[in-house]
């Protein structure tokens, strides 16, 4: 069951621009948390915006009963989020959603990110690492700030991490969907993992496919209640399906053979 919480803002920082990390204490949330999940966070603590705003779980300490969040400022919402101190209490309600499938303890993961998208895949990388699970990572950053921030992360967790900027100034030159045709044929592959951009996550189901790779996407939508009431995140996971899939209920994790 979800909780709603007002989580204690521990620590909150600009850690590239327009690229924020808040921690906040919230233990009834963080004792349910399973990577992939999310919170519903009202950015402002009033009914302006109206909507909460959803945000993957980035981190999660169960012991301390500590959530940290990674978030770019993209509009009023994140920007309202942006304003909060230390100190002070924000709104939250989770964990929501489906998150990631386990795989087997032992087993060799990679995971593939696109931008903030990454966010999801750092608390799904520490639970595979607690599994024993060889973990690699490729991303995709926007900038040399933003893949420093990424990269730090994935080295605290003991993960090799291969970035990609589009201008060359950290790691391979190019996508991070060239990356990975560059880097998996040379390595063990037993599951993807993916979030990021939609046309990123694509072109990752293709290659996992085409080369009989499980693997799962984590999907964004636009939400209103977050808690499959609304509709109003629904959308078809592929053009011809007669069904529509509720993103926030449903997913937002889906296996990749229900996208291609
Ligand atoms: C399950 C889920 C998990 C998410 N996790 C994260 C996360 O960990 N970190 C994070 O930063 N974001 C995450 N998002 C996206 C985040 O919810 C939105 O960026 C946020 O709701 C935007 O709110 P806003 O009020 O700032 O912007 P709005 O005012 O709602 O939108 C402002 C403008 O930004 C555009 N916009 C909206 N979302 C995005 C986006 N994601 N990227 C680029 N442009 C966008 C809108 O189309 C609009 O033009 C997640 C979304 C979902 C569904
Ligand atoms: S946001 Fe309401 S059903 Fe998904």
């Amino acid at each position: 069951m979800p909780a709603v919480e007002k989580a204690l803002v521990a620590a909150h920082q600009e850690v590239a621009q327009g690229l924020y990390e808040i921690e906040v204490l919230a233990p009834q949330i963080a004792s349910g948390a399973r990577p992939g999940q999310f919170v519903h966070v009202r950015p402002g603590g009033t009914s302006d915006p109206l909507l909460r705003r959803p945000l993957s779980l980035y981190d999660v300490d169960q012991e301390l009963g500590s959530i940290t969040l990674l978030y770019k400022v993209v509009g009023r919402g994140t920007e309202l989020l942006s304003r909060v101190k230390s100190r002070e209490y924000i709104d939250m309600m989770g964990p929501l959603g489906r998150g990631f499938t386990l795989p087997q303890t032992g087993q060799s993961i990679l995971l593939i990110g696109g931008g903030v998208g990454i966010a999801p895949l750092i608390y799904l990388a520490r639970v595979l690492k607690a599994q024993d699970c060889t973990v690699q990572a490729a991303y995709g950053a926007a900038s040399l700030q933003d893949a420093a921030v990424y990269q730090r992360k994935f080295q605290q967790l003991g993960i090799e991490a291969w970035p990609a900027t589009m201008d060359g100034s950290l790691g391979y030159q190019g996508t991070v969907v060239g990356l990975l045709h560059q880097m998996a044929p040379a390595i063990k592959i037993d599951m993807i993992y993916t979030c990021g951009p939609e046309g990123m996550m694509k072109a990752v189901t293709d290659y996992a496919q085409s080369h009989q790779i499980p693997g799962e996407v984590s999907l964004e939508e636009t939400m209103a209640c977050g808690v499959g009431a609304c509709l109003g995140c629904a959308r078809k996971l592929k053009p011809e399906d007669a069904d529509y899939a509720k993103v926030c209920k449903d997913g937002p994790v889906f296996s990749m053979d229900l996208m291609a």
